[in-house]
């Protein structure tokens, strides 16, 4: 916990900070621009080229969305941004896990977010690069931030896959879908079958009521597309950026708006499913002052058993590292 608060900068509510101006900084800024949401998103990359050619570009659209002011910056400009988004970090390669980056990443969170923690910012702290849980744990730490104020995009875009996959598969539209991915953004994910339904109606009978009557066969091989997706994404293409810039967006809305929309952020656990001191994902209320509140969702048998094995899987990777 931070012992800084009489000192934080007063916030500019229409202010956001992208530190990383990659694929994912980039498409997400695209992104926010269209948004409305914002008036000011400031571009930060150790490339300083690399921020400055994005600005330009995404400056370029705003004359067919809203005035605003999108531009390379350092430092010096996250003080008084409403959020930071730290998209900076390595990416997968073709057969790369998420855990794989760990080492990597967790090097370059420590050259950026002492860079923050000096500057007294009062927002709130989005971290997207990955692993996304691990680094998100690892930047509350070096943050001193108050640990409500600093979430990571988790499985809010694993969750948006499910949907998407259940809406083609049901041919219903997603957003009538309701169903989430907990536990760690990557291989250990599990999918809350549970607790899935279709605007109230249960997963399986919504099935039924579509002519899908499989319904082991059909839910593992959802869950295994949704799982994959990333890899199969990265084998064709190198990068995923665009679900994950719309997931950025999404965040950002419901922070901006104070909208207290329940989504699969990762934050810290104390213990629930008896899991304690990790981040990982799982439905949280989320508003202005970032994770409001747990919603612990019921899970079955298998997927809190499931569920605890991916909060062991990255327990034990928290616990390699030297921060
Ligand atoms: N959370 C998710 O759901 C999700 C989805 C897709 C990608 N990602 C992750 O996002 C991260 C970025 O992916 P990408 O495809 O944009 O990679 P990228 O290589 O295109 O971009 C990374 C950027 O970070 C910058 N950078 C590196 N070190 C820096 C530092 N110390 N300070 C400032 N900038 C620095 C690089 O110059 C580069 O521009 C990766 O870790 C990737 O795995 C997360």
């Amino acid at each position: 916990m931070s012992n800084k608060t009489s000192a934080v900068v007063k916030t500019n509510p229409r202010k956001a900070v992208m530190i990383g101006c990659g694929f994912v900084g980039s498409a997400s800024v695209f992104a926010l621009m269209q948004s409305g949401l914002f008036s000011e998103i400031v571009l930060i990359d150790a490339d300083k080229d690399k921020a400055e050619g994005e600005a330009m570009d995404i400056s370029h659209g705003i004359p067919f969305a809203r005035p605003m002011k999108i531009y390379a910056g350092g430092y010096d400009d996250v003080a008084d941004a409403a959020i930071i988004v730290v998209s900076a970090g390595a990416g997968q390669k073709p057969g790369e896990t998420r855990l794989d980056l760990v080492n990597k990443n967790v090097a370059i969170f420590k050259s950026i977010i002492p860079e923050i923690a000096k500057r007294n910012f009062g927002g709130i702290l989005l971290i997207v690069a990955n692993p996304v849980d691990i680094l998100t744990q690892v930047a509350q730490k070096l943050s001193g931030l108050p640990e409500e104020r600093v979430i990571g995009s988790g499985t809010v875009l694993d969750s948006a896959r499910l949907k998407y996959a259940l809406g083609e598969h049901l041919e219903v539209d997603s957003r009538s879908v309701h169903a989430f991915i907990v536990g760690e953004h990557g291989d250990s994910e599990v999918v809350a079958w549970s607790s899935a339904n279709v605007s109230g109606v249960e997963l399986h009978k919504m099935c039924e009521m579509r002519g899908h009557y499989k319904h082991k066969e059909n839910t593992e091989e959802i869950a295994a597309n949704v799982k994959n997706s990333a890899y199969e994404i990265i084998n064709r293409k190198h990068a995923t950026y665009y679900g994950i810039a719309m997931s950025v967006r999404r965040i950002c809305e419901v922070i901006m708006r104070d909208e207290k929309s329940i989504l699969p952020v990762s934050h810290m656990m104390h213990g629930q499913y008896g899991i304690d001191g990790v981040v990982l994902s799982m439905p949280a209320i989320v508003g202005a002052n970032g994770v409001e509140s747990d919603i612990p969702i019921e899970l079955n048998g298998e997927e809190a058993l499931k569920l605890k094995e991916s909060a062991d899987a990255l327990k034990s990777i928290l616990d390699g590292l030297e921060l």
